[in-house]
């Protein structure tokens, strides 16, 4: 029976299971129209075991062919859309018995690319978090581990390579040209962390020796066309092996791990046990072909699906709810393995930076809208839609905090006591906290809210000094977005400025609504530098007059809020719609010339906030006023300071070959800064100079932020310059799709066709392809989700081509469109006409009677 009520999943609904599975041996043929799996499946009476119940196994898209239990064909079955039940079980099931299924997909006509698909012409799989059902018959759920044998089958001239989890045990040529593999996986392990590939391709290989002096076998695997561009992801590879031991004491533990590339992809990467399956755009490098941006992403990315074998494999989730155990986890440990990599403390707090940029840009945004959840959440309708910047990026602002409380020394403790009591389960959250508690001899009862709790704290500070008695007096006082919250534990690290430098950074602890510290024998009005290092993911409510922003601003000895001061300034700036005067002016001058300030700091802070963190701070936004109102402002600071980009921009260059590393990525970012400030201030006179590095860059950072430049400010050589770009590397998807999403992402230009023209033309394009994320994103996506000036238009034109593109996209791509579906989350934010408008546009999606769960959850809780 269907309903028309979407089904809710609710974490306190969870059982544990009434079956579960020893050895699982798969055998696939792979044929693009037919691929046959046999599964056979070594069945357990599971914990919650009743005997006479029956054994429910979910499949999806699934061709059912036959049935044995125990060797002998089995009668007493139920198939369903979504599911197998399956009765009278052997002895009702209470001692193990094998079950055997033959089942049949179609990998060709899978354009959602969950479960088995084709991607130019090989075979891939994504199994997270539920596709393993689309491949076979399973106990499709993270709790159930089981050891596999997998045995792939194909014709050796289309697919000379199989690939699957863990070592390869055996190979054998078969009749009609066909060959098989065998591999055996050596850990249990849940289905979504299964995968196998098949096809042309070619790898890159090193052997390197591990801690325990043990031999491993590394390969990046690519299309052959490809194999010049894997070195970084290989070197990133192996920097994060070493990492993990260093920093954690975590070995790798099989003899063999492979990375394998597909230019077809829902999200950046998968951690499949041995065999991390990688989106092309965070494998594929090299100088000419991948910006430094692309390249510190891989590292990253790289580092992330790596250290998933640890946080996320060997130690898993006991089931969705806990995603953020293993996501929280790994984004925090990536992070810390970047910012080890920039090699300095000032490569750190740049890296540091950008993490909160990225935060308040997005999760903030999420946090306060429609799709808001705590790092856990209680209720899902999708789980794919829960694949969030909250799950992740504020997952790991939670685990950060553990550090921040714990100490580093600590938190490693720790790390330790998870992995003693842990490895080879399928855990949660509380698990997690106990063994931070226990390892530390803490008690953490009251940081369990940041599990449970949605929404951005804030904290209102007040402070208090007495010239008199030389006392200082804080109070902080903690509010929450949502009403009937409990108060947050929340560590905030601090420094009392002061002309004397006696006053050292301290560690408060908030845990009440509101507290007092009072501080004596302070000398003079000291200037409060609060939440460094952004200690806590929190709001602060704290009217800092523009006199102390600027001393911090100009010498706060913490990077992150030095970086901070600024950022606040301009924003107050940019909201009161006013320009810079001569004192910011000066500021901003003095920090440009600063010889001893890192170029990458001096970018970040010369980089205003962005529009959607912006939006946040109003009550009712008009997004056009926004944009002219930054853009004014940048104008400003363009033109008053063009002597000091023009010198940065000669200063700045990096002669020589290219390299990557963070020292030399600065540098560059800030030469570029300093080239499209210079395009603001005269797009006219700079045009040629922004010519001239787009044709003589001997790297992509620098050829395309020319072009940006160019395109961006409207040059009059920007259409000839995008001509060049696509016949230069025509062949080369990942570059294709930056020249897609340049063109998409341009702002409004007074005098040139509105963004949405170009955007409707590029949709028509011949590279076009509707069934490639990649190239989805790159013109749909960055133009509703990442160009905001020229999607909010007052006509609702933008929102009316949203809609029709999330309708497009559903059938093909749910995931994608859900992503897409997203973009109108803020809509009640907005001021007249936008609101309407945006509203309009969802009634229309939701009138639709055949949207995808993905997509229905997103869309209906927009409008609830
Ligand atoms: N688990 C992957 C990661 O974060 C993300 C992912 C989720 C990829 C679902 C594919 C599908 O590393
Ligand atoms: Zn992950």
């Amino acid at each position: 029976m269907k309903t028309d009520l979407p089904q809710s999943f609710r974490r306190l609904e969870y059982r544990p299971p009434n079956f579960t599975f020893g050895k699982v041996a798969l055998d696939i043929a792979l044929d693009p129209a037919r691929t046959i799996v046999k599964s056979s499946l070594e069945v357990l009476p599971g914990p919650e075991f009743k005997p006479g119940e029956p054994l429910v196994l979910q499949g999806q898209e699934l061709e059912f062919v036959s049935l044995r239990i125990n060797g002998a064909a089995h009668r007493h079955f139920e198939l369903n859309p979504e599911s197998i039940t399956i009765h009278s079980l052997p002895n009702e099931g209470r001692e193990a018995f094998m079950v055997e299924i033959i089942s049949i997909c179609v990998p060709e006509k899978n354009t959602s690319l969950m479960g088995l698909y084709v991607s130019n012409g090989n075979f891939f799989t994504q199994c997270e978090a539920e596709g393993f059902r689309k491949i076979t018959y399973f106990l499709d759920r993270p709790d159930v581990m089981a050891r596999y044998t997998v045995t792939l089958r194909a014709r050796e001239t289309e697919c000379p390579v199989l690939l699957s989890n863990g070592n390869l045990i055996h190979k054998e040529k078969l009749p009609n040209g066909w060959h098989s593999a065998v591999w055996e996986d050596p850990f249990p392990k849940p289905s979504y962390l299964f995968a196998l590939v098949a096809g042309k391709l070619e790898c890159i290989e090193e052997t390197i020796t591990t801690g325990s002096g043990a031999k491993k076998l590394l390969q990046i695997w690519v299309e052959p066309h490809d194999l010049n561009k894997t070195r970084h992801a290989m070197d990133s590879l192996i920097a994060s092996i070493h990492w993990d031991e260093k920093r954690y004491g975590l070995e790798l533990d099989l003899e063999r791990f492979m990375i394998v590339a597909v230019g077809d992809f829902n999200m950046g990467a998968m951690e499949n046990k041995g065999l991390n399956i990688f989106n092309t755009k965070y494998v594929l490098a090299q100088p000419e072909t991948a910006t430094d941006a692309d390249f510190a992403n891989i590292e990253s990315v790289v580092g992330h699906e790596y250290f998933h074998n640890w946080t996320g494999n060997r130690v898993t989730c006991q089931d969705w709810f806990q995603l953020s155990l293993k996501e929280g986890l790994t984004v925090f440990r990536d992070q810390e393995f970047s910012a080890d990599q920039m090699g300095s403390e000032s490569g750190r707090a740049v890296k540091r930076i950008e993490d909160v940029r990225t935060l308040r840009q997005l999760q903030f945004p999420e946090d306060a809208g429609p799709m808001a959840h705590p790092i856990r959440p209680d209720e899902y309708q999708e789980i794919n839609n829960f694949y969030t910047v909250t799950v992740y990026e504020k997952g790991a602002e939670v685990v950060r905090m553990y550090q921040t409380l714990l100490g580093v020394d600590g938190f490693r403790k720790g790390m330790d006591l998870y992995f003693k009591r842990h490895d080879g389960q399928a855990v949660t959250c509380e698990d997690f906290l106990a063994a931070m508690a226990d390892a530390n001899g803490r008690d953490l009862t009251q940081f369990k809210n940041w599990y449970s709790q949605a929404g951005t704290p804030r904290v209102k500070v007040e402070e208090h000094y007495n010239e008199a008695s030389k006392q200082y007096v804080l109070t902080l006082t903690q509010s929450s977005a949502k009403v009937n919250q409990q108060p947050f534990h929340i560590p905030l690290k601090m420094r009392l400025l002061t002309s004397g430098d006696d006053q050292k950074e301290q560690l408060l602890e908030l845990t009440q609504e509101k507290q007092s510290w009072t501080f004596e024998n302070i000398s003079e009005k000291p200037v409060l530098s609060i939440n460094r290092g952004f200690s806590a993911p929190i709001i602060l409510d704290f009217v800092q007059d523009e006199a102390d922003l600027l001393t911090l601003f100009s010498s706060d000895d913490d990077a992150f809020n030095r970086w901070e001061a600024g950022q606040k300034l301009a924003m107050q700036f940019i909201l009161d719609n006013r320009l810079p005067g001569a004192q910011l002016i000066a500021a901003y001058r003095t920090l440009l010339l600063d010889p001893d300030l890192d170029p990458a700091f001096k970018e970040l802070a010369m980089t205003l906030p962005a529009e959607a963190y912006l939006y946040e701070q109003c009550a009712s936004v008009d997004p056009q006023n926004i944009y002219s109102a930054r853009r004014a402002f940048r104008h400003a600071i363009a033109t008053e300071l063009r002597m000091e980009w023009a010198a940065l921009y000669q200063q700045m260059q990096t002669p020589g070959d290219f390299s990557p590393d963070g020292v030399s990525a600065g540098k560059r970012s800030l030469k570029n800064l300093a080239l499209s400030m210079l395009l603001d201030a005269d797009v006219a006179i700079w045009s040629a100079m922004a010519v001239n590095q787009y044709q003589n860059a001997n790297n992509m950072t620098d050829r395309y932020a020319a072009l940006s430049g160019l395109v961006v400010n409207g040059s009059k050589q920007a259409g000839i310059c995008l001509r060049d770009f696509y016949s230069r590397f025509t062949d080369d998807a990942l570059v294709i799709d930056k020249w897609f999403a340049l063109q998409a992402s341009r702002p409004p230009i007074a005098g040139v066709e509105p963004t949405l023209v170009d955007v409707m033309r590029l949709r028509e394009h011949e590279a076009f392809k509707l069934n490639n994320p990649n190239r989805v994103r790159s013109v749909i996506h960055a133009f509703c989700m990442g160009n905001p000036a020229s999607f909010h238009q007052a006509d609702g034109s933008g929102y009316a081509f949203w809609a029709d593109a999330v309708l497009t996209l559903d059938p093909i791509n749910p995931q994608v469109a859900a992503r897409l579906a997203r973009g109108l989350d803020r809509w009640r934010l907005f001021a007249e006409p936008y609101q309407s408008k945006m509203h309009a546009a969802l009634e229309k999606v939701a009138a639709s009677k055949t949207l995808s769960a993905d997509v229905r959850e997103v869309i209906s809780k927009a409008l609830a």
